[in-house]
């Protein structure tokens, strides 16, 4: 394994219930007012929000709140945010949904206490938070992004076209309460992408190296095998507790840093969505869910001890009588497969991507990671890009 320090900031309450059970303790060290973030409106029909509302007034906070945060938060958003919450002197940001409400929070809470231009400084390059942000804590209501137990932040820059996350530990949550019952609503469609989105974070660091065996890919291929289990459970039966509360953990355990650790890890297909994001406004999981198989029938040969590997540990693919090549294909297909079985498109056609878009701009704007098994060219993203249309 590779050489790393490991710490997590977020104090983590899981389980149904929580919510009403912590939420106004949690509140109280920071002061009197709450900026209280959230969607689209999804949390007034299911009754999160006013379950979050007398938990507040029970703790004596005065609510200020900053709604509408769409999917993909914009850099514009977080600076109406932070005004707000400079205006109403908020002690702490409390974001309720998923990973584009805990994002922008997480921006909002440097922007509101940063004299200078935080997408400038932190955002489109590397920075360093050597100050406090306002503390932040979060409510879960949709599993995916592992946002709440990380510093990681994707923000949408729409003057430069630029979709980009940052990972600082000072950006981590101070609390993060996560009640599955939460999730319960979110549509179909919805948790399935947040699902794929688990499962990305997870082969996205699997396929790196080391290649030699190590305690993270083990834990990987055990989360891997859980999220095609739990999914496939939640599809039949949303009211799955043992199936959504599973799904809940590997989504935090897929990004709070624990698999990353000893790992160079890949993220290419990430970057690659994110620009597509930029451009289109997709959906975040569902673009993964196009990319994917497609990059890897691109990578596979490259890191083949990897990919036979997962073909056999993940999807349980005998290995008898193939070729190592074709074991590792297999595995592929496997999870093409499966992107098929639980409804995910498998074309940027279906995504929703139009014939006029700029596969070419969007290719060349694209990181190339380095960590992955074969470094990509701009060319060759394209060329993905194009057999993926
Ligand atoms: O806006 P509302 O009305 O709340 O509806 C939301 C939204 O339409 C709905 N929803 C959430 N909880 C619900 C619910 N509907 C019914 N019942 C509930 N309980 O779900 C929709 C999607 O929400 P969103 O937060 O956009 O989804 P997700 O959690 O997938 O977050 C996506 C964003 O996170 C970024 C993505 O790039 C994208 O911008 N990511 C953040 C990461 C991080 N911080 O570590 C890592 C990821 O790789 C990812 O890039
Ligand atoms: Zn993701």
């Amino acid at each position: 394994m590779n050489n790393f320090i490991f710490e997590n900031a977020t104090k983590t309450y899981f389980g149904k219930g929580c919510v009403r059970e912590y939420l106004a303790s949690l509140t109280a060290p920071y002061g009197q007012t709450v900026l209280l973030c959230y969607g689209g409106g999804s949390i007034k029909r299911n009754g999160v929000y006013d379950e979050v509302l007398a938990c507040l007034e029970k703790a004596g906070q005065k609510v200020v709140e900053f709604s509408g945060i769409g999917a993909n938060p914009t850099y514009a958003r977080v600076l109406e945010g932070a005004k707000l919450a400079r205006e109403s002197k908020a002690d702490l940001i409390l974001g309720v949904g998923g990973g584009s409400v805990m994002d922008c929070c997480k921006a909002i809470a440097l922007a509101a206490v940063y004299e200078g231009d935080i997408w400038t400084d932190f955002w489109a390059r590397p920075g360093v938070i050597d100050f406090d942000p306002l503390p932040l804590g979060v409510i879960v209501t949709v599993a995916g992004t592992g946002s709440e137990m990380n510093g990681g932040a994707v923000i949408t820059n729409e003057e430069q076209k630029i979709k980009t996350g940052r990972d600082y530990p000072r950006c981590n949550a101070r609390f993060a309460l996560m009640d599955p019952t939460y999730t319960y609503s979110v549509p179909e469609k919805q948790m399935v992408s947040g699902g794929f989105d688990i499962l990305s974070h997870i082969m996205e660091t699997y396929f790196s190296e080391p290649d030699e065996e190590n305690v993270s890919d083990d834990i990987s291929e055990a989360l891997m095998r859980g999220v095609i289990r739990d999914l496939r459970a939640a599809i039949q039966n949303p009211e799955d507790y043992a199936a959504r509360s599973n799904l809940m953990w590997e989504s935090t355990m897929a990004e709070n840093r624990i698999i990353k650790l000893g790992k160079r890890m890949d993220f290419e297909c990430h970057q690659m969505e994110h620009q597509l994001g930029a451009y289109t406004d997709c959906n975040h999981g569902a673009g993964l869910a196009v990319l994917h198989p497609v990059y890897y029938r691109h990578i596979y040969r490259d890191g083949l001890v990897k990919f036979r590997r997962f073909a056999v540990n993940v999807w349980g693919i005998s290995a008898e009588g193939k070729t190592d090549e074709e074991l590792a294909r297999a595995g592929v297909e496997a999870l093409a497969d499966f992107i098929r079985e639980i409804g995910l498109p498998t074309t940027l056609r279906e995504l929703g991507v139009n014939a006029s878009t700029d596969l070419k701009a969007i290719a060349d704007s694209c990181n190339l990671a380095p960590g992955s098994y074969r470094r990509m060219t701009h060319e060759e993203i394209l060329k993905i890009f194009q057999e993926c249309y």
